[in-house]
């Protein structure tokens, strides 16, 4: 176990998924211990990779996606009958409900097993699975280009650092690489623009930590800050930009992301200040309009907010308590920013008006 906050990446980014073609099997980054120890799993079943999901040692929507496919490909490998379809299938999309990458990803899986006989399933997941890990690196390179054309016209236009503020991970840990949020920040701090990024903690289970362990890895310039400054850092003129990421868009554009994005929002809108959501096709569901009625919002345990992950005095990993068991406590994963502050959704398809997704 590595245990230390400094950790650096080495010479080779960690990925967050690893699959092994030849074992068939897969690694993760167990990200429930991130950022205080780097441990790998691995999945040998897709009861293995339902674990990893609904426990958030694999987070992140699209990084969902793409485990749950290879959850789907691991099941095929055990029993290819229409039956182990079905029960990998009920299975997996029982794990999480918000982030819609999931249901995505297992119907694409569903779709093109079904029709294809038992005795060729087993490869045919497999070389699904390790294509939709292959897209999301290239989907997200390519929101990445296209927001940093809005980084740099903004710089262009200002002659400074761009600030931009971000909440939760939406980073590499999120996907495979490069993140959505943060594919911009990467592309531009790459091509020499210069960027400061203000980290948002993310109670309860500070994913924020995650983004601040990336971007000290990838050498981005960033302050990391409790989720209330964000409002006033906005006031005072710090931020220029908001980029969060997503989980479930509708069709009209409202955004579901985690748990604290509409406050961003809302104070991005009393400030004038650009509002971006960067996230991939695969994360918008055309068959909603209305974010609020129709996503359903994961409402977690209480134990994530009466404890709190961190190290102690000794630098051990250890959860510390703020509250009793018995003392009540609610906690809403996820939030929906409606589409009237959202300035403009960046896909790899090109970046849209949040009304105007449909055009992608
Ligand atoms: O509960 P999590 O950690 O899975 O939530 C993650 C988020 O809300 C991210 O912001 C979102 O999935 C975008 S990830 C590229």
């Amino acid at each position: 176990m590595w245990n230390t906050l400094t950790m650096k990446f080495g010479t080779r980014p960690v990925r967050s998924i690893v699959a092994d073609h030849q074992q068939r099997h897969i690694h993760i980054v167990d990200q429930t211990m991130l950022p205080f120890a780097l441990e790998m799993r691995i999945l040998n079943t897709w009861q293995d990779a339902a674990e990893a999901i609904r426990a958030m040692r694999v987070r992140g929507a699209p990084l969902i996606g793409v485990t749950a496919a290879y959850g789907m490909a691991l099941a095929m490998r055990e029993d290819a009958t229409d039956g182990a379809l079905r029960d990998a299938h009920g299975g997996l999309l029982a794990t999480r409900p918000t982030a819609v990458n999931l249901a995505w990803a297992l119907g694409r899986m569903v779709d093109h097993l079904q029709p294809i006989d038992a005795p060729e399933r087993a490869d045919a997941a497999w070389a699904l699975a390790t294509q939709i890990e292959a897209e999301d690196v290239a989907t997200n390179r390519r929101i990445g280009e296209l927001g940093l054309e809005i980084l740099r016209a903004w710089h262009q236009k200002h002659s400074r650092t761009v600030n931009i503020l971000t909440h939760c991970n939406a980073g590499r840990m999120a996907c495979v690489e490069w993140g959505t949020a943060t594919s911009p920040v990467y592309q531009a701090h790459q091509a020499g623009l210069p960027v400061h990024v203000w980290v948002s903690e993310t109670r309860p289970r500070n994913q924020g930590l995650i983004t601040q362990w990336e971007l000290e890895d990838a050498g981005v310039p960033h302050t990391f800050v409790t989720d209330n400054a964000g409002g006033h850092l906005m006031q005072m003129g710090q931020v220029d930009v908001v980029m969060v990421g997503a989980d479930r868009i509708t069709a009209n554009g409202d955004v579901a992301n985690k748990i604290g994005t509409y406050l961003k929002a809302l104070a991005a809108h009393d400030n004038h200040i650009p509002f971006y959501v960067a996230a991939p096709m695969s994360t918008v569901d055309m068959s909603i309009k209305n974010g609020l009625a129709e996503i359903d919002i994961e409402q977690r345990g209480g134990a994530e907010v009466r404890l709190v992950r961190g190290l102690n005095r000794e630098r051990l990993m250890a959860d510390f308590r703020l509250l009793d068991d018995d003392a009540a406590v609610g906690n809403p994963g996820f939030d929906v920013t409606p589409a009237r502050l959202v300035t403009s959704i960046i896909t790899e398809r090109g970046v849209f008006a949040p009304g105007k997704l449909a055009a992608g």
